[in-house]
C-alpha cells in the first residue's frame, strides 16, 4: 500500500513551503528568501533560509534541508507516512494507495474510527460534568489528588455506569455501532446483544503521536477488579506502537531533553501536575522496541522508572535487553529505581518535584546496570557471569557501546584488557559497516555533507590539520572522508582529478553522486559550513569518548588532557 508517486510530486507541488514553514517558525524576507533562527539548533542569529523558488529550506549553521515532507518530518517528528497524511490533510486531500501485495487497511474506515473515538472522547469529558453520578468521580479525583487542569490537560473522563451510556447516543446508527465495535468501544453478547466496554470507570484517553484518540485506558473508581480496562488492539490502535502521554509531552516541549518512562497512567499524570511534564507510560505492557525506538528518536536522554521491588527488577532488566540492540552512538538510557512500595505518583507526591529529580539525576547508567544485575545473578561464577554477559554483549550494535561494556567486563573478570577477552573467547567485535552508495542516500547528515563539500571543492582540505578525532571517531562512512582529507591535504586538486583519482576506487559511484548532489550551500558559505560540519563531527566524538569516560569514578590525568585536547582541536577548527 505504497503512497503513489504522483501523489507525492503533487503535494510538493501543492504546498508552499514558505507559508508552510511561516505558520510554525516566523519567517522574515531576506532578499530572494526568507529567513529565521533555526528550529533544529539553538543560534542568536538567523542562518535558517527558505526557498520559494526551490521549494527547499536549508540551515547554514547545522545544515538541516530539505523541502515540505523533511521540515513536517522534523519539525514534528513525523515518519515518512505521517508527514505526507499531515501535509495531505493540510490541503485537505485524501492520502491515495496502490493496490500492493500485502492488505490494505481500509482508509475510509479507519478515518471514521479516529471521528467516533474523538466523540466517544468528548463525550466521556461531558460525564465528567454532567452526569448525576459525577459527584463520586469529583471526589475520586480529589482523593487521588488530581488538579482540575491535568484532568482537562489529558482529556480524563468518565464512562457512566450502566450498558448503554455511549451506545445509546447511536441507537438508531447502525453503521456507526458497528464501527464502534471495531474500535472496542462496544462488546457483542454470544446473542449479539451490544453493550458498552466502559463502564463506571475513570477514562484515560490514549493518543497517537498526531494527537488521535486511538485507545482508552478505564480505572475503576476505587478497589474493584480488574483496576483497569484498557482498549484491545483495533485495526487504528496496537498497544506496543503507542506510548501513553507522549503526544501531551510534545505539546509541552518540542525537543524534550530526557523522557522519562513510568508504568502507569496515573503516575504520568501526576507527574505532570508536578511539573514533571516530560513522562510516558508503556501500556500495561514491558516496553516494546517500537516504544524504545519512539524514545531515543525523541530525546537524547531516557530514563526508565520502575518500582524497587523484584517485579520492578524484572521488568527494568526487560527493558533493557530490549533496548541494548537498538542504541546508537549518543543515546543514552538510564535505570531508576523507587523505594519500595512507591510508584512515581505516590513518590512525587512525597517529596515534590526537586527531590524527584534529583533522584532521576542519580538514576544508574546502563552498563551500570547490566553489571549489578550480572553479579546479583551470579555471585561469584565468573563463567557464568561471563556467557550470559557476552550473549548480550553481542546483540548490541554500537560499537562503541560494545567495546565500552567489553572494558568493563574485562575488568570484572580480573583481565587487563578487553583484547584478552576477545581473544580468549574469539569474540569478533562489529566493524562499522563500510560505506556503499547505499548508505549515503539517505538524507543530508553532517558527514555526507563534508564528503560533499570537499568532493565538489578539494581545496578546502589543503594545508587543513589533522583531525585525530575523526580518525577515532565511530561513524559509517567516516572511512571516506577520512580518507579524502588525507589525499586533498598534501595536494591542490580540482573535482576533476580527484573523482579520477578514484576511478577503480570501490567507492567511486558515491563519490560521483556526491560531486553532483545539490547540497544548498551558496558558494560564499562553503567554507564555514565545511568547517561546521568538521566542528559537528568532532563534536561527535568529544561526545562519544565523553560517554565512556563519564563511566568512570575518575578521570586520570591523561583523559582528562584528551578531553581539553579535544576541546581546543574544535576550537582550532572555528577559527
Ligand atoms: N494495568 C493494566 N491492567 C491492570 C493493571 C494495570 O493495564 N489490571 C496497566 C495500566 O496501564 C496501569 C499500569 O499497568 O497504568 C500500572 O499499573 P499499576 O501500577 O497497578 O497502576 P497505577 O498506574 O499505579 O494506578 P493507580 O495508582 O491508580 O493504582
Ligand atoms: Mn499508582
Amino acid at each position: 500500500m505504497a503512497i503513489p508517486r504522483d501523489f507525492i510530486n503533487e503535494l510538493i507541488a501543492r504546498i508552499d513551503i514558505v507559508d508552510l514553514i511561516d505558520r510554525k517558525v516566523p519567517l522574515k524576507k531576506a532578499g530572494k528568501n526568507h529567513s529565521a533562527c533555526c528550529p533544529f539548533h539553538s543560534e542568536k542569529s538567523p542562518s535558517f533560509t527558505v526557498s520559494r523558488d526551490k521549494q527547499f529550506y536549508h540551515c547554514f549553521g547545522c545544515g538541516a534541508h530539505g523541502n515540505a515532507i523533511d521540515f513536517v518530518m522534523e519539525y514534528d517528528r513525523l515518519e515518512f507516512v505521517d508527514a505526507i497524511e499531515e501535509l495531505a490533510g493540510q490541503l485537505g486531500l485524501a492520502v491515495p494507495r496502490e493496490q500492493g501485495t500485502g492488505k490494505r487497511p481500509d482508509q475510509g474506515l479507519s478515518r471514521d474510527l479516529y471521528e467516533l473515538m474523538e466523540e466517544a472522547n468528548l463525550f466521556y469529558q461531558s460525564q465528567l460534568r454532567q452526569h448525576t453520578d459525577k459527584q463520586k468521580v469529583v471526589d475520586y479525583l480529589e482523593f487521588r489528588g488530581l488538579s482540575s487542569d491535568v484532568v482537562e490537560q489529558f482529556g480524563i473522563g468518565f464512562a457512566p455506569d450502566g450498558w448503554d451510556g455511549l451506545l445509546g447516543r447511536y441507537r438508531q446508527n447502525l453503521p456507526a455501532q458497528d464501527k464502534l465495535l471495531t474500535a472496542g468501544m462496544l462488546i457483542a453478547n454470544d446473542s449479539g446483544k451490544r453493550y458498552d466496554r466502559f463502564r463506571d470507570r475513570l477514562m484515560f484517553p490514549i493518543r497517537d503521536r498526531r494527537g488521535r484518540v486511538v485507545g482508552f485506558g478505564g480505572r475503576v473508581l476505587g478497589d474493584g477488579t480488574p483496576k483497569y480496562l484498557n482498549s484491545p488492539e483495533t485495526p487504528i490502535f496496537h498497544k506496543g506502537n503507542e506510548l501513553y502521554g507522549l503526544y501531551e509531552l510534545k505539546q509541552k516541549h518540542r525537543d524534550p531533553q530526557h523522557v522519562l518512562i513510568v508504568e502507569g497512567y496515573m503516575d504520568v499524570v501526576a507527574l505532570a501536575q508536578f511539573g514533571i511534564d516530560y513522562a510516558v507510560a508503556s501500556l500495561g505492557t514491558s516496553t516494546t522496541a517500537e516504544q524504545f525506538q519512539l524514545l531515543v528518536r525523541s530525546a537524547k536522554q531516557v530514563v526508565c522508572c520502575y518500582d524497587g521491588d523484584r517485579a520492578g527488577r524484572e521488568a527494568a532488566w526487560r527493558a533493557l535487553e530490549t533496548a541494548l540492540p537498538l542504541l546508537k552512538p549518543g543515546d543514552q538510557v538510564k535505570f531508576m529505581f523507587l523505594p519500595q512500595g512507591e510508584d512515581p505518583d505516590t513518590m512525587v507526591r512525597k517529596i515534590g518535584k526537586e527531590a524527584f529529580e534529583a533522584l532521576m539525576q542519580k538514576a544508574m547508567l546502563l552498563p551500570e546496570f547490566l553489571f549489578d544485575t550480572l553479579s546479583a545473578n551470579h555471585g561469584t561464577d565468573k563463567g557464568a557471569l561471563a556467557k550470559q554477559a557476552i550473549a548480550l554483549i553481542e546483540k548490541v550494535q554500537d560499537t562503541v557501546l560494545q567495546n565500552l561494556l567489553l572494558e568493563n567486563l574485562a575488568h570484572k573478570l580480573g583481565m587487563n584488557s578487553s583484547e584478552d577477552l576477545k581473544k580468549k573467547l574469539g569474540f569478533t567485535v562489529k566493524q562499522a559497516k563500510p560505506l556503499n552508495a547505499k548508505g549515503l542516500q539517505g538524507r543530508g547528515t553532517p558527514l555526507r555533507l563534508a564528503i560533499a563539500l570537499l568532493v565538489q571543492n578539494p581545496s578546502l582540505g589543503f594545508g587543513l590539520a589533522k583531525q585525530p578525532a575523526l580518525d577515532r571517531l565511530q561513524m559509517t562512512g567516516i572511512e571516506l572522508l577520512n580518507h579524502l582529507l588525507d589525499i586533498t591535504r598534501e595536494q591542490t586538486l580540482n573535482s576533476a582529478q580527484l573523482l579520477e583519482m578514484h576511478r577503480e576506487h570501490n567507492q567511486k559511484s558515491t563519490l560521483i553522486k556526491l560531486a553532483q548532489w545539490e547540497h544548498q550551500v551558496a558558494d560564499e558559505n562553503v567554507l564555514p559550513e565545511f568547517k561546521q560540519t568538521l566542528i559537528w563531527l568532532n563534536n561527535q566524538y568529544i561526545e562519544q569518548r565523553y560517554q565512556e569516560l563519564s563511566l568512570k569514578q575518575a578521570l586520570t590525568k591523561v583523559e582528562k588532557m584528551q578531553l581539553t585536547k579535544l576541546i581546543s582541536i574544535m576550537k582550532g577548527i572555528a577559527k
